[in-house]
């Protein structure tokens, strides 16, 4: 029965690690620490993460948060975990230390080994397997990369000394002193090594994609035990692990088929609810696992879009015509509204629809009057430009099945002249809810359902409340005259070959 209590949400992103305290069973959320760490761009279109960063901040925002919220370590029923998904660690089961920084999902190393995997011809058949298209973006090459970079690496794992884990995993391993070596079906599905309707790792696809399968963790439901944690001063259990976007999806209850979601972090992911049955997508989406409780696999058809609130970065970082994003709202709302600027943010390629790896950002429709305003709305445009492709993607495969109703959340949607914009390119209601940590409020779901102190998904789905919806205003002729212009954009952007 959902009762009183406090839940632990890890939410460890591309850029920052975030610890949410919530209080059950109405997950009002109590107290949160945050730490961003360093990124390392080695080369260009590589993205890395020392290990060590990931591990050092998660265990401190998760002390900082429980101390935040008043509370001893004994008075948290349990953990949940969220994580940038596909992000790749390797280390040695002995000592626990990793072999490599962890290759980060934007990273686009493996481009070549990819497209040569394509040429081959085996494309339908790990879309067959996994409902993805071989990419650099997923585990599977970056795994592979390592074992064959870092010298000795394939014989050790051949001999099982060393472990692949995405984030969670790595998290696990070491919240659990070594003794738990598992992962959830979510972050599995995102490796390009899991058979996603069977619900287990594939032998094939290991082989094809050379990755020893002994160095792989057991994969466990959504909500499940994975084991307790003495590290934060008293016994914690784990009971709940998920990918960022798929707890995000949880966290908004998308749980009936049609619902959709986008999430505005680092890159923009937008899943929409199929059900029981994998659906493949005739239009270049993914298809993957939205979540797995007691057995029973939720699928998805997945946009994703790598570059959103990192357009907003390079405005203030890369560009410095921002200090802060909370400003580029304000700022391109002063652009003047006859001009057409358009950034095609394709800093490490271009992911649905074109999953173009070579690709690189552009600038179009310069002139002498443009300036910081144009810049500030042509980087938000940009993201409701993405969304409305991805959108567009969804509604091709599903027809009718695809609601129109967007969900929104992460750290972009606090914007509303970015969700205004949204709803006028996409023609649609967005619906932004009051919480807007949804990553954290999907995995503290998680776990309360495993507690025992949160309610079954039906009631917890009642409970979701809006807070502002944004309808188009736009007129329909400007809209596709916009919407026309950056698809010209992106045409120009897409590498020779794409
Ligand atoms: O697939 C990558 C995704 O999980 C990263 O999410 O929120 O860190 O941009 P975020």
């Amino acid at each position: 029965m959902p009762a009183e209590g406090h839940i632990l949400a890890l939410d460890q992103g591309t850029t920052s690690t975030r610890a949410i305290v919530f209080r059950t069973p109405d997950l009002a959320p109590v107290a949160s620490a945050q730490q961003e760490f360093a990124q390392y761009y080695p080369h260009s279109g590589w993205v890395e993460h020392e290990a060590e960063d990931l591990w050092e901040t998660s265990l401190a925002v998760m002390r900082e948060a429980i101390g935040k919220a008043g509370l001893t370590p004994a008075q948290i029923a349990g953990i949940g975990i969220a994580n940038q998904r596909e992000t790749t660690l390797v280390w040695d089961r002995c000592t626990g230390r990793p072999i490599h920084r962890a290759i980060v999902w934007q990273d686009r190393r493996t481009a070549a080994t990819c497209a040569a995997l394509r040429e081959a011809g085996h494309a339908a058949a790990v879309a067959a397997t996994t409902g993805l298209l071989i990419d650099p973006y997923f585990s599977a090459t970056k795994i592979a990369w390592m074992l064959d970079a870092v010298p000795g690496a394939r014989a050790v794992a051949e001999r099982g000394e060393l472990a692949f884990g995405t984030v969670d995993a790595f998290l696990l391993w070491r919240l659990t002193e070594g003794r738990v070596h598992a992962t959830d079906a979510t972050n599995a599905a995102r490796t390009m090594l899991f058979d996603i309707r069977a619900g287990a790792w594939d032998a094939a696809m290991c082989d094809l994609f050379r990755v020893p399968m002994g160095m792989l963790p057991e994969v466990r439901d959504c909500a499940a035990e994975f084991g307790a944690t003495t590290l934060l001063g008293a016994a914690i259990p784990v009971l709940g692990i998920a990918g960022d976007q798929q707890a995000a999806t949880v966290g908004q209850a998308c749980f009936e088929p049609g619902m959709v979601k986008s999430t505005y972090g680092t890159g923009c992911f937008a899943l929409l609810n199929t059900g029981e049955a994998p659906v493949a997508s005739s239009h270049r989406l993914l298809t993957t696992i939205a979540y797995q409780l007691r057995g029973q696999r939720t699928y998805a058809l997945e946009g994703a879009i790598f570059v959103a609130g990192a357009a907003v970065q390079w405005l203030r970082d890369g560009l410095g015509i921002i200090k802060d994003a909370a400003e580029s709202g304000a700022l391109a709302a002063q652009s003047d509204p006859a001009g057409r600027l358009y950034l095609v943010p394709a800093f490490v390629g271009l992911g649905v629809p074109h999953w173009d790896a070579e690709a690189r950002g552009t600038i179009h429709g310069l002139t002498r009057a443009s300036g910081r305003a144009d810049f500030a709305r042509a980087a938000l445009e940009s993201v409701g430009y993405q969304t409305r492709d991805l959108v567009e993607a969804m509604q091709a495969d599903m027809g009718a099945g695809a609601r129109a109703v967007l969900r929104v959340d992460g750290g972009m949607v606090a914007s509303d002249w970015t969700m205004q914009f949204l709803a006028d390119v996409l023609g649609a209601p967005v619906d932004r809810p009051i919480i807007r940590e949804t990553t954290a409020l999907g995995a503290a779901y998680l776990a309360g359902l495993q507690a025992e102190l949160c309610p079954e998904p039906a009631e917890f789905a009642a409970r979701w409340q809006l807070d502002r919806r944004f309808s188009p205003a736009m007129a329909e002729a400007e809209r596709e005259a916009a919407y026309r212009g950056w698809r010209r954009a992106v045409q120009r952007t897409l590498s020779e070959g794409a």
